[in-house]
């Protein structure tokens, strides 16, 4: 069975650790986060963007994810993550997602305010969890794109507004991360960060986290940061994976080829959840 958001995130936000939530868009993927939360005994999100759906199809997707819910003896999460589009999170709350992501961060506050109430208003109507952002991360998540010029750092004050105002389950902040790859080592308004924990009593949410140092992921968990997003290391581990067999085997069979990939992603996903405290948390 497939949990809510909301329930993964209170344990969280009550022992202090934080719970990964992995992008995928393939079986291989989903498979490699599963054996690492069971490996772990940890509770797990398994997200998909908008364009993950587009590419696998969204009946493929909230198959292969129940049955992983099933198997897997660990409380999982389905989440959308980055939906922009109202109509796609409403397929996705239909289809049986446990849990949406509304980011409408790149209107105005009130904007954001009001498109994010609409899809809380639906999604709790059928059990599902919202998670909504506030400020805007440079970088590029599939079909997200934001410029340095036009990223911006979630502002304190207008966090405990938005909170209150929208009813949301758990809010993604702006504190010095960015989607994709890294030029440089990033840093983290860990000042900020905490100044929202302290006003803001929902579960906050870390994105851009991959290539982020583990000093720094440590600091964020205890300043109030209860999911981390990771996509860009999954990927950058499939890739390597594939490259590297095809290397050194001639092979056309995609099982010999995949399968060195598949394990050297749920060796990251394991690291991640070594790291975010989040294993031996599985209780269902
Ligand atoms: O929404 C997904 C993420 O924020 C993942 O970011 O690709 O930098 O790991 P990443
Ligand atoms: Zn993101």
């Amino acid at each position: 069975m497939l949990v809510p958001l909301r329930e993964l995130l209170q344990g969280a936000k009550k022992g202090r650790y934080a719970v990964g939530a992995f992008n995928f868009s393939n079986l291989e993927i989903l498979q490699a986060i599963i054996l690492a939360a069971k490996r772990r005994s940890a509770p797990v999100i398994i997200q998909t963007s908008q364009s993950a759906i587009k590419y696998a199809g969204l009946e493929y997707i909230v198959a292969m994810a129940r049955v992983a819910g099933d198997l897997s003896g660990v409380p999982v999460a389905l989440h959308l993550d980055h939906g922009t589009d109202l109509a796609t999170i409403e397929a996705c709350i239909k289809a049986g997602y446990s849990s949406v992501m509304i980011d409408a961060s790149h209107y105005s506050f009130s904007e954001n305010i009001r498109v994010t109430k609409e899809v809380v208003a639906l999604a709790h109507a059928y059990g599902v969890s919202v998670e909504a952002e506030l400020g805007r991360l440079a970088g590029e998540e599939d079909e997200i794109s934001v410029g340095e010029q036009e990223a911006a750092y979630t502002d304190p004050d207008q966090a405990r507004v938005f909170a209150e105002q929208t009813g949301v389950d758990a809010l993604a902040v702006a504190v010095g991360t960015a989607h994709g790859l890294y030029q440089g080592e990033p840093h983290l308004d860990f000042v900020r960060l905490q100044q929202i924990a302290e006003i803001v009593p929902i579960p906050l949410v870390l994105h851009g986290a991959s290539g982020v140092p583990a000093e720094s992921i440590r600091q964020a968990i205890e300043r109030g940061i209860c999911k981390i997003n990771i996509d860009t290391e999954l990927r950058m581990a499939f890739t390597k994976a594939v490259k590297d067999y095809l290397d050194h085997h001639d092979t056309y069979d995609p099982r010999r080829i995949l399968s060195p990939a598949i394990d050297a992603m749920a060796d990251v996903v394991e690291a991640k959840i070594n790291l975010f405290g989040s294993a031996n948390k599985a209780v269902r």
